[in-house]
């Protein structure tokens, strides 16, 4: 049986996406099937972030309506035999699932996938709960500043009460010299902060958003991107 793991944050635009898409090819790398849902309702971005934006027709809310199986609504990418996603409807009014709905939508996708990566919104709200609706674990994403912090600690609150048992962090966009010189929050700062255990962490790297613009997840490219998506997905496998 697979594992549900949802990609969270509170604040937006700190990376969820580009984590899930680059775990989700990291995963499917070492033969594990892999399907990602992208969960960001009336604003998707995996299919564009994968080049797979001309392959999609039927979207999670089709699934979930009866309108297509759900095979029929998985992508796949066409570099990796097991590497699917579930894209998001584009219309908000066509989404109508509830988080008992979600649940059992997942459960039938970990009978034939290893992991089952969810690509969740930005936001406290009940989109959140929807997304983490049966969730087994969630990743919570978020950069060295206090608002995206706060966001996450308050997105890890909501996640608590919505039944997510274990929950990590995993800081994104970190800018070695301005940690250095002390313009950003040390890690000290973030493990007093947060009561998750830390996953990772992943450089400020203008080539990660360069790949994405390309189609392409970056851990493709041998670098330490690459290395650090390793080490990430190496401890993810632990819990
Ligand atoms: N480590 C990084 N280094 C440089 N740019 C990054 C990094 N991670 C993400 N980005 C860029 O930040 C932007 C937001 O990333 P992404 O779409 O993954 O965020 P998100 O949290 O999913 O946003 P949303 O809340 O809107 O769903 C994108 O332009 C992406 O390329
Ligand atoms: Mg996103």
């Amino acid at each position: 049986m697979g594992k549900i793991i949802l990609s969270a944050s509170g604040k937006g635009g700190v990376g969820k996406s580009i984590f899930t898409l680059n775990l989700g090819a990291t995963l499917a790398e070492r033969g594990l099937k892999i399907v990602m849902i992208d969960m960001n309702v009336g604003l998707r971005n995996l299919d564009i972030y994968l080049g797979l934006e001309n392959k999609v027709i039927y979207d999670v809310a089709d699934v979930l309506s009866g309108v297509c199986t759900p095979k029929k609504a998985m992508v796949r990418d066409k570099r990796f035999p097991y590497l699917y996603i579930i894209p998001a409807p584009q219309k908000k009014e066509k989404f109508t699932a509830s988080p008992e709905d979600m649940a059992s939508f997942y459960e039938h996708l970990r009978e034939n996938f290893d992991y089952v990566l969810v690509d969740g919104p930005a936001g406290v709200n009940s989109a959140l709960c929807l997304a983490a609706a049966g969730a087994d674990a969630a990743v919570i994403v978020m950069t060295m500043e206090h608002v995206s912090m706060r966001d996450a600690d308050m997105a890890d609150q909501i996640l608590r009460e919505s039944g997510v048992l274990t929950r990590v962090c995993v800081v994104n966009k970190v800018n070695p010299d301005l940690l250095r010189s002390g313009a950003m929050p040390s890690f000290e700062d973030v493990s007093s902060m947060l009561r998750m255990p830390l996953l990772g962490i992943i450089q400020y790297d203008e080539n990660i958003s360069i790949a994405a613009n390309c189609g392409v997840p970056i851990v493709r490219q041998k670098s330490y991107i690459e290395e650090n998506f390793n080490r990430i997905a190496d401890r993810l496998l632990c819990y």
